[in-house]
């Protein structure tokens, strides 16, 4: 009896043990945003040192790509791999293949892992950094020391819907750290968004250096205190605050995006939202100031005066600087929220209306933005602006941004302008995501991640061809009532996660409890970077 008991107990231990072997052996596939198609396969591979990581094209990009991948796996396992130019593959390798008559997208990718290794194929290094993305997603979410990562086998086929994948940062109601602005790209990049639009000039600030007008940040990057509360609160905190980036800051923040294969489209404010501005070079404005930094948010009717020629030789100056700073192909040169008030009343703007022949303020701005237009134009440039840049007349070549709903985006796109949707009920971030009398104080209204997980960028009331000039969408950050890098983490994750699968995944019924399932691993990884998301949908 004795012995069969012995045999019943190395059965029992030997199933126990054969089923954890299982669990380890086929870990599930959690992907965020779903790749466009997928096959989980039987088996698994393991990364181990030994593992060789082969590239079939020596150059500077494949190795930031590669980089990328023994990195990851260097700072979480301490597993070193060699990388080995090859044109094949081989066993036990991780093969990594720039293949450019393959006839995908550019960004799409091929990865296939199975338990004779992993083979990953694009016809564009953008793509394979995708792909070097999903590879890092099927790894276990844990920063341990391991012999081996096992993977699960998998098929994926994967390729964007959308081209503008973007998130945005306003620096000017509070300023962010040059070293938080890298942290974000790589939060963007682990999401495959691939264009951060930074928010460079505000009322409350001017974040940027320009050379030629060194008061711009001497003088406009600083604001006396700031508004304690919710606005009409008429507390005030007594602290100055400042901050700004140097061209050379400029520089390293385009060069670190290039390398995760992100555009940097810039944001300088006009004709709006420019009193930081103003305040250091009063002459621009109608009355002459004297101005200064706000202090609190909202609209404020200085703005540029739009009937100077000095205002528009100022603008060019300061983005003929800018512009070789950032080599994507849109310059975005704001124009919302600029009320006309001191336009209507000054003898300037006046004079230049009845010069144009221009019939309303609205018609001055229209004027205003076309001239900007050309200049950019000119010097290689598109335009993008908020959907105000409507008004009175849209500029020939200009894309609008759409965010008061996606009325403006539908008219842009119906006059075959390209537009990026960033409606305010779908995609600001800086919404509360969850009740707000138990989240810290934030702007206003009420997005949830479910809501956002919602979102369909291309209205049905655009045509087939129409819904062409949809590029994307993108979510918006704006600062107010995020003073710190941690809170702006707050309010963009888990949402970015949401608008990630939005923009990149086909488009196709939904499945939200999914999707919040593969968020569970997501959230590991954000724990192990340090991301301080929000847990609203996690309790
Ligand atoms: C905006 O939110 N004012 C574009
Ligand atoms: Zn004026």
């Amino acid at each position: 009896m004795k012995k069969y008991l012995n045999h019943l107990i190395i059965l029992l231990l030997s199933f126990t043990f054969w089923s954890c072997q299982a669990e380890v052996r086929r870990p599930e596939v959690q992907i965020i945003p779903l790749p466009a198609s997928m096959t989980n396969m039987e088996g698994t591979f393991a990364i181990s040192s030994g593992t060789k990581i082969l590239i079939n094209s020596d150059s500077p990009e494949m190795h930031k790509v590669t980089a990328n991948l023994c990195r990851y796996l260097e700072n979480f396992y301490e597993i070193k791999n060699k990388i080995t130019f090859s044109g094949a593959s081989e066993k036990n390798s991780i093969f990594i293949k720039l293949n450019t008559r393959l006839s995908i997208s550019k960004e799409a990718y091929n990865l296939t892992v199975s338990p004779k290794g992993i083979m990953l194929e694009a016809p564009s290094p953008s793509g394979l950094f995708y792909g070097i993305q999903t590879l890092l997603q099927l790894m276990p979410p844990i920063k341990q020391k391991l012999s081996e990562v096992v993977l699960p086998s998998v098929e994926i086929k994967d390729t964007p819907r959308f081209a503008w994948r973007g998130l945005h940062l306003d620096v000017g109601r509070h300023f962010m750290p040059k070293e938080f602005v890298l942290k974000y790209l790589d939060y963007m990049a682990l999401h495959k968004f691939n264009t951060f639009h930074w928010h460079l000039t505000e009322d409350q600030g001017w974040r940027v250096e320009i050379k030629k007008y060194p008061k711009l940040t001497e003088v406009g990057s600083i604001r006396k205190e700031t508004l304690v509360g919710h606005y009409g609160s008429k507390s005030y905190d007594g602290t100055p605050v400042g901050g700004f980036y140097t061209q050379e800051d400029i520089k390293e923040v385009v060069a670190y995006a290039a390398d995760r294969f992100i555009t940097v489209v810039p944001e300088i404010e006009m004709p709006g939202h420019s009193l930081g501005a103003l305040t250091a070079y009063p002459e621009l404005g109608c009355t002459g100031g004297p101005y200064e930094v706000a202090t609190t948010w909202g609209v404020f009717d200085d703005v540029y005066c739009a009937g100077k020629e000095e205002t528009y030789t100022f603008l060019q100056d300061v983005l003929t600087e800018l512009l070789p700073l950032f080599p994507g192909e849109y310059f975005h040169i704001g124009g919302d929220e600029c009320p006309k008030t001191r336009w209507q009343k000054c003898p300037t703007c006046k004079q230049k209306m009845k010069d144009e022949g221009l019939r309303s303020e609205h018609e001055l701005q229209s004027y205003f933005v076309q001239r900007m237009e050309k200049f950019l134009n000119e010097n290689g440039k598109k335009l993008i602006g908020w959907d105000e840049i409507l008004e009175g007349g849209l500029a020939p070549n200009a894309a609008v941004m759409s965010w008061r709903g996606e009325q403006g985006g539908i008219a842009a796109a119906k006059q075959h302008h390209n537009v990026v949707m960033t409606p305010g009920e779908f995609c600001y971030l800086d919404h509360y995501q969850a009740d707000p009398k138990t989240e810290p104080l934030a702007i206003g209204g009420f997005l949830t991640l479910k809501k956002v997980y919602s979102y369909e960028p291309v209205p049905p009331s655009l045509t087939e061809d129409e819904s062409k000039y949809v590029l994307g969408a993108q979510g918006n950050v704006w600062t107010e009532y995020m003073k710190s890098p941690e809170q702006v983490e707050y309010m963009v994750f888990p949402r970015a996660a949401a608008l990630a699968e939005v923009v990149w995944s086909p488009k196709g019924p939904k499945d939200y409890d999914n999707f919040k399932n593969r968020l569970v691993k997501l959230t590991k990884i954000y724990d192990l970077l340090g991301i301080n998301y929000c847990k609203a949908e996690f309790k």
